[in-house]
């Protein structure tokens, strides 16, 4: 029988965005992680619907826009309850190569494409991806709030960006949320973007919350070909064996409760909301009825302070970064 129970639901921001507490990363639907069984992807967005996920996570970069013409026929049969999230400024060339642009008339551009993709009027959430240093941020979050006076994009959001980055965009126009890599395994965010989004009242939306499946106990090795985490540093080689055994805790603690390592690596995140005094709303990515179900299960787990822990040293000891090039990360641009 489906579970009925409802998701709290939590303020993102402090501009009015209400979500869901737990967002669905839908990246994996179109790209990156493997093949995709489409029926059980389509089955996944109504089941995350009807148990209270709103936030939906896409990008344009995502397939080539196939993400977002993915979601297209879910969102526009529920444009009332879902909040759909989406981003811009990571480009993607002919050839696949990645590059970024934060250009205000790029920007300007890029909407328009989302908009149709997804066939909606207005975007919910609307992402700036990857921070480009040759434009001056101010004119990049003055292009996309000129999109919110325009009535195509309801909130604006960050991604990958320092605190201090936070701070300076949040001055041209309010920020409802930043996304970042945030998990048992990353936890760089916590130096400067947390503290400042706290203080700004932003949200936070970690993404990659599983560790891109590593968490869950999965095996790196059967990453082969066309899957993005085969040349991910951390899940090569050496790195892939030590960054295993840094897993026993998470282990032993699913297994003392009864709970997947996906519950116990979710739970903990859904804690940090507390100790940092920030909403936060993880967007794991699932193709998976059932997983979806397993991860939302997680917002019933409450992890003791002994279990936090022993759960607290295994970030500075993961070995490899976590992209084959860190160039585009907020920690590259931190002192
Ligand atoms: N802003 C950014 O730069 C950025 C970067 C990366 C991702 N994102 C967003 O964040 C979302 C989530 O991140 P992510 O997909 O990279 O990583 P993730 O959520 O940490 O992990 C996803 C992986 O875990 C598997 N999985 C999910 N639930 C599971 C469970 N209960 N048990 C076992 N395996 C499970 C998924 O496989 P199945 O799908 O087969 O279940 C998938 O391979 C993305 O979908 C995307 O929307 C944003």
């Amino acid at each position: 029988m489906a579970d009925s129970r409802k998701l709290p639901r939590v303020r993102l921001g402090d501009g009015g965005l209400t979500v869901g507490a737990q967002g669905l990363g839908c990246m994996g639907m179109s790209e990156f992680y493997g093949d995709t069984d489409e029926k059980a992807a389509r089955a996944t967005l109504d089941a995350a619907l009807e148990r209270g996920v709103t936030m939906f996570d896409t990008a344009d970069m995502y397939g080539r826009g196939e993400n977002e013409r993915f979601l297209a026929p879910f969102v526009r049969t529920h444009r009332e309850q879902v909040v759909i999230a989406t981003k811009v400024g990571s480009v993607r060339g002919d050839d696949g190569a990645m590059s970024v642009s934060n250009d205000p008339g790029y920007i300007r551009q890029a909407v328009e494409g989302s908009l149709s993709r997804l066939g909606v009027e207005v975007i919910d959430l609307y992402t700036l991806h990857r921070r480009d240093p040759e434009v001056p941020l101010a004119d990049s979050i003055g292009a996309m709030a000129e999109l919110v006076e325009q009535g195509k994009v309801r909130y604006l959001g960050l991604s990958e960006v320092t605190g201090d980055e936070l701070r300076e965009a949040d001055t041209v126009h309010p920020i409802a949320a930043v996304q970042s890599e945030w998990s048992l395994f990353t936890r760089d965010i916590e130096r400067t973007l947390v503290p400042a989004a706290a203080e700004l009242g932003v949200g936070v939306v970690p993404y990659s919350p599983l560790g891109r499946g590593f968490l869950t106990g999965a095996m790196p090795a059967r990453w082969q070909g066309g899957d993005v985490r085969s040349v991910f540093p951390r899940f090569t080689g050496e790195n892939a064996r030590r960054n295993a055994e840094l897993l026993a805790p998470v282990a032993e603690i699913a297994e003392a409760r009864g709970v997947s390592m996906a519950q116990v690596a979710l739970a903990w995140l859904h804690r940090r909301a507390e100790v940092h005094h920030l909403s936060v709303v993880p967007i794991p990515g699932t193709r998976k009825p059932a997983r979806l179900a397993e991860n939302l299960a997680a917002l019933e787990i409450t992890l003791t302070d002994d279990e936090l822990g022993r759960l607290e040293p295994i970030a500075e000891q993961v070995a490899g970064d976590r992209y084959p090039d860190m160039t585009e990360t907020a920690g590259s641009r931190e002192s």
